[in-house]
């Protein structure tokens, strides 16, 4: 088969994968080919409901008209640059996004861990050169079952052994602690004079859709103020609408959010933004801060050759735009509660789901079986048969992370797959 023909066996497009490709991924055996809005299509042409959106990036749905166009007329025009010389449409985005978030600077880069690594740099450099941590000595709290990405100084302060082991030495410089816990993170910060930075999901998505206490970001924050050490908010999965607020930790902001209560204490001093930055269009990151700390970087300490270049500039723009101009975050609390209404109705009928957690449109079931189980694969299977695609994030617990462009009857109709589905499986 020539390379330009249309692959139309799903059996085909896997075997090519399987034998060329690194098998760094374990996928559901279903071969995508299209996208629109809350659907997918696989190559045979099955339709289904993508109950995933690309772990929280397709927030805006699949190849939204305003970001696809916005990006190839991008594309027709100008396409990199580097940052060795300015273009036009970098200083726009980043006015753009510093006003939407409301901080002096934007760092632009393109993947969810470029950003955080990013944040950890600017931390290091902040404590040392604003804050007198002796050189090589700052330390950056992080929490316990945390996912910040996959590069080298990031999983050294994971504690997954699959997404650590045999990748050492590790990267020093992290103390870990348990999240959603205020006095083990006082503990640390009164009795450790070089903590540098804490960073933090605002809800844990990898691990499970752990949603914190009430109390536990703004507590968190009050902690790092005191101590004089910066709240680095790691909103790759949680922010842009996912959770119901433009951010997670949404602040000061003046959104047309109705739910947005525009209470800055929970602002971070960093925050960190990737995935439905650009709508899933586009490897698009950024890290915004105040000129206090941004200031730190100077030429040559930072950067990236695609990192600011204008389709990301551009596709950055349109993205945000679509978040404000359809009211995405109303809908993730609207659809959110709906949903976990809807499910834990059933959930009072059985005993094969304990719970269902989450905010606004970032849920998770957590099936009654154990972590090693394969039962939340299995069911995702099933739901694959029945026109949804979702994926487990643990044996036993299965994200929910819809776009959010999805209508109230979409959502309804998911709900009745999802419900049909687990009906399937004894409990
Ligand atoms: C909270 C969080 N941070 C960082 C990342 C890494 O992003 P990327 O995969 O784009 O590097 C992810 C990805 O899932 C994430 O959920």
């Amino acid at each position: 088969m020539s390379i330009l023909e249309n692959i139309t066996s799903s059996k085909y497009a896997i075997a090519l994968e399987d034998k060329h490709g690194a098998h760094n991924y374990h996928p559901l055996p279903v071969v995508l080919s299209r996208g629109e809005g809350v659907y997918v299509w696989d190559v045979e042409g099955k339709k289904y409901y993508d109950f995933l959106s690309a772990y929280s990036a397709v927030n805006q749905g699949h190849c939204h008209p305003k970001i696809v166009n916005a990006m190839t007329d991008q594309a027709k025009t100008l396409t990199l640059t580097s940052r060795a010389f300015y273009n036009d449409m970098l200083g726009k985005y980043e006015k753009y996004a510093t006003e939407t978030f409301h901080f002096d600077k934007l760092l632009p880069m393109n993947t969810g861990a470029e950003a955080v690594e990013t944040a950890l740099k600017i931390c290091r450099k902040w404590a040392y050169e604003e804050k007198g941590i002796a050189e090589n000595n700052a330390e950056i709290i992080v929490c316990e079952n945390n996912f910040h990405g996959r590069t080298t100084t990031i999983i050294s302060f994971s504690n997954d052994p699959v997404a650590r082991k045999n990748f050492g030495p590790y990267t020093d410089g992290f103390i870990k602690i348990e999240y959603d816990n205020l006095e083990a993170l006082e503990e640390v910060l009164k009795s450790n004079d070089n903590i540098a930075g804490f960073l933090v999901e605002p809800i844990q998505g990898e691990a499970g859709v752990y949603v914190p206490s009430e109390g536990y970001l703004s507590g968190a924050k009050a902690l790092c103020e005191k101590y004089n050490v910066l709240f680095i908010a790691d909103e790759v999965q949680t922010g842009i609408a996912r959770t119901g607020r433009l951010l997670a930790t949404c602040g000061n902001c003046s959104c047309s959010d109705k739910h947005c209560s525009g209470t800055p204490e929970i602002k971070p001093d960093i925050l960190i933004l990737g995935k439905a930055l650009s709508g899933g269009a586009y490897p698009v990151s950024a890290v915004l801060a105040n000129d206090n700390i941004m200031g730190v970087i100077r030429p040559g300490n930072h950067g990236s050759t695609f990192g600011g270049n204008p389709i990301a500039a551009a596709v950055g723009m349109a993205a945000l735009e679509v978040v404000k101009n359809e009211e995405l975050a109303n809908n993730a609390v609207e659809l959110g509660e709906l949903f976990r209404s809807e499910l834990n109705k059933f959930i009072s009928t059985t005993n094969l789901v304990n719970s269902v957690r989450g905010k606004g449109l970032l849920n998770a079931i957590l099936i009654n079986d154990s972590e090693e189980s394969s039962t939340a694969w299995d069911i995702c299977m099933a739901l694959k048969e029945n026109g949804l695609l979702a994926k487990p994030t643990h044996g036993n617990i299965i994200r929910f992370a819809p776009p959010l462009v999805m209508t109230k009857e979409q959502l309804l109709d998911c709900v009745a797959i999802i419900i049909k589905t687990l009906k399937e499986f004894k409990n």
